[in-house]
């Protein structure tokens, strides 16, 4: 009899472990029930509005929420604080240069100073952005100048239950049509590479191409919002056709071959705390950025930022595209939607990069969606086991009536759990299904909520809530 085969790499194995230990701790703080209805009620049921500290398990975002490790700690003391030709501008412009081969390499301090200083570069009279999603900051950004930002998903993408593998791909049919309508109001083309809004989806490296081959054909640059860069490579990897045995680095390549420049928020996968960057090709729009740069930010060999943190980025662009490390970091996404698929709780499928996004009007049928149900799960969440999630519904992406009436509602209603990056491990993940089950299983007792006091602008942030 033959003896069955052995698996002989870890990665093999049915269990995908953190690929790193732990070397410095920062303590939970392990809360009571009753002291989290008082937290949250002086919070006016406004997870935003908590104490991190009153929170065990934080999945509010994954951005800059991160662990750097022992090599960026140990580049930070090489930091040079110089003002002007700093050796860690020089070292970091070098790493991004090899990665991405953009010419003009520009740190700012995080990635919406770079959104805000390309959109100026560009502004025209009647801007019109296509994007496959822009991300929030990247559409006010544009908008705020008087810009129209246009989201151009195929409807499949915003279905929830739809198992499409690259559901952040553009429409290319839709950006045609709009780079025919729009003609010279549009100034240059963006992917957001993953698809942060529709679920953390990838583009496809053919996608890619697709719309390469139309920016040609209209004369227009391309852009990248890569603040997912390598977990969308990584997706890739695992999900395209003819992928699966290039690197994820090559694939990266690729990537940024095809575009003409991009920003970067580095608080997602520059794998640090604080930072972002613009990249571009163009000489001109690289000198009028530099102006602007210099105007808001600083100067141009150091951006916003110190030199330590140019240093720490450095060596984060070259550890988040550790082979073991993604595989782990998109295992643990999937880990968990499992988990939470086998309960019957509703997500948008398939699971993505960076969070699972729980369909919250699918979990509360019996809340609409003008009260809230994404807010009724996400404080529910809390109260059972201290864990902080994100609204992304009618909260963040709706308005009131100006008539006074219900508010205008959001397309859906999502409970986004975003996972920072080396932070958490496995049994935080096994206590989050346990505190979500618990949850599902009350579900049909769980109440709306109603604003009591909101901002115009951004209400997400700061609005205070009462329970219906
Ligand atoms: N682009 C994408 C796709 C993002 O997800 C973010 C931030 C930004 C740009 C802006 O970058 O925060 O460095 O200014 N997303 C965070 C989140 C805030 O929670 O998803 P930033």
């Amino acid at each position: 009899m033959s003896q069955p085969s052995q698996p002989s790499q870890p990665s093999q194995r049915r269990t995908i472990i953190e690929p790193f230990r732990i070397k410095s701790v920062e303590p939970l703080a392990l809360t009571t029930r009753p002291q989290r209805e008082g937290f949250l009620a002086a919070a006016r049921y406004n997870p935003f509005l908590l104490r991190a500290d009153q929170v065990l398990i934080d999945l509010l975002t994954d951005s800059g929420t991160g662990a750097m490790s022992a090599a960026q700690w140990a580049a930070i003391m090489l930091g040079d604080e110089s003002y002007a030709g700093s050796r860690s501008f020089f070292h970091l412009e070098t790493k991004v240069r090899e990665l991405t081969g953009k010419k003009h390499v520009i740190p700012t301090h995080q990635g919406r100073a770079a959104e805000h200083i390309l959109f100026q570069v560009v502004n025209r009279e009647g801007m019109v952005v296509p994007a496959n999603s822009h991300f929030d900051t990247t559409r006010a950004n544009c908008e705020v100048l008087g810009g129209l930002a246009l989201d151009l998903l195929p409807l499949a993408s915003l279905d929830p239950s739809d198992n499409g593998l690259f559901k952040g791909d553009i429409d290319i049919e839709k950006l045609e049509r709009v780079l025919v309508e729009y003609g010279d109001r549009v100034p240059f083309v963006l992917m957001t590479v993953t698809n942060n809004k529709a679920g953390g989806q990838p583009v496809s490296l053919a996608n890619l191409h697709a719309v390469r081959a139309l920016c040609d054909r209209f004369g227009l640059p391309l852009y990248l919002d890569a603040a997912r860069f390598a977990e969308n490579a990584w997706l890739i990897k695992e999900r395209e056709v003819g992928q699966g045995e290039r690197t994820a680095r090559d694939i990266a390549h690729e990537m940024f071959a095809l575009c003409d420049g991009f920003t970067l928020s580095a608080k997602k996968d520059g794998l640090v705390n604080i930072g972002g960057l613009l990249c571009i090709d163009n000489d001109d729009w690289a000198d009028t950025a530099r102006s602007m740069l210099i105007l808001t930010e600083g100067f141009p060999t150091y951006g916003g930022l110190a030199g330590r943190d140019l240093e720490a980025l450095a060596v984060g662009l070259e550890e988040i595209l550790d082979e073991d490390y993604l595989r782990y970091r998109i295992a643990s996404i999937r880990y968990l939607f499992e988990k939470l698929d086998a309960i019957g709780v509703p997500m948008m499928r398939p699971p993505g990069g960076h969070a699972v996004f729980i369909d919250a009007g699918a979990f509360y049928p019996h809340i609409p969606a003008w009260q809230y149900p994404g807010m009724a799960l996400t404080n529910e969440l809390y109260l059972e086991g201290g864990v902080r999630a994100v609204e992304i519904g009618t909260v963040m992406f709706g308005h009131p009536d100006p008539a006074g009436g219900h508010d205008h509602c959001a397309d859906l209603e999502l409970v986004r759990l975003a996972f920072p990056r080396r932070t958490y491990t496995q049994s935080h993940v096994d206590y989050l299904v346990e505190v979500i089950e618990s949850v599902w299983q009350r579900r049909e007792f769980a109440r709306g909520y109603r604003i009591t006091s909101q901002k115009q602008v951004l209400r997400a942030f700061t609005a205070q809530f009462d329970q219906v």
